[in-house]
């Protein structure tokens, strides 16, 4: 009980004294939002390109090897992020009660091990295509996938990603995580208002080949 009183209390401090915590002023904090910022945005542009001119199928030989390229290239763009992340999260102030209470602590471990659930079995529910923007090569899938962790939360894969990113912070103590964090959920939620309503089409117009054909 005294952990948790004296967790509110931390969270109170920090509120209230959180700018001594943060330091936006370094050029690596700044990367690090810029790289986050900057791979959604790119997804999106790119898989949209593709979907208008194939260009990505016509380079790699086929709609499949496409996606597999695009995969790899989100893929390691977001292994690239993480890294800036990481090391530009060290250079910034710690606060110190998140490394002492285990209260944190033990929010970091569930949230960093909850989130990387989320993110590898929506991977394995949906395959790469199915996760890396197989729709936007024509590569559909023949059913919506409900299972988990689907049947939990409708976007897990960004959910995942952003429970990540607050255990790192909170692992760390370090505020600027917390910040950085907020800035991920506010850019997937972006992604999503984009994406969302394309996936929508797209299997909207198979539904309607679909029934034009047994007409
Ligand atoms: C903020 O910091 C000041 C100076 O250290 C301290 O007096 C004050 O109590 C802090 N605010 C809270 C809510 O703890
Ligand atoms: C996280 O999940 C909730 C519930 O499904 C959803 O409302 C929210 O938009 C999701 N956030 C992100 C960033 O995907």
């Amino acid at each position: 009980m005294s952990y948790i009183t004296a967790s509110i209390d931390d969270l109170k401090y920090l509120y209230s004294n959180g700018s001594k915590f943060v330091d936006f002023s370094k050029p690596d904090i700044v990367f690090a939002i810029q790289s986050i910022a900057f791979n959604p945005i790119f997804w999106n542009i790119v898989a949209r390109l593709e979907y208008k001119t194939h260009f990505l199928t016509k380079v790699a030989g086929g709609a499949r090897n496409g996606c597999y390229l695009l995969a790899l290239t989100i893929f390691s763009l977001g292994i690239f992020r993480d890294h800036v992340y990481f090391n530009a999260l060290q250079n910034q102030p710690t606060y110190e009660p998140f490394l002492t209470n285990p209260v944190f602590q033990a929010i970091a471990i569930a949230s960093f091990g909850f989130g990387n659930i989320l993110v590898l079995t929506s991977m394995y529910a949906l395959g790469v295509t199915g996760t890396y923007l197989g729709d936007y090569f024509g590569i559909l899938m023949d059913d919506r996938v409900t299972g988990f962790p689907f049947n939990i939360n409708d976007n897990p894969m960004y959910n995942g990603s952003t429970l990540c990113f607050l255990g790192t912070a909170l692992w760390y103590g370090k505020p600027t995580g917390l910040v950085v964090t907020f800035i991920v959920h506010g850019f997937y939620k972006l992604a999503l208002f984009f994406e969302e309503p394309f996936t929508a089409k797209i299997y909207a117009k198979r539904e309607e080949a679909r029934s034009k054909k047994q007409e």
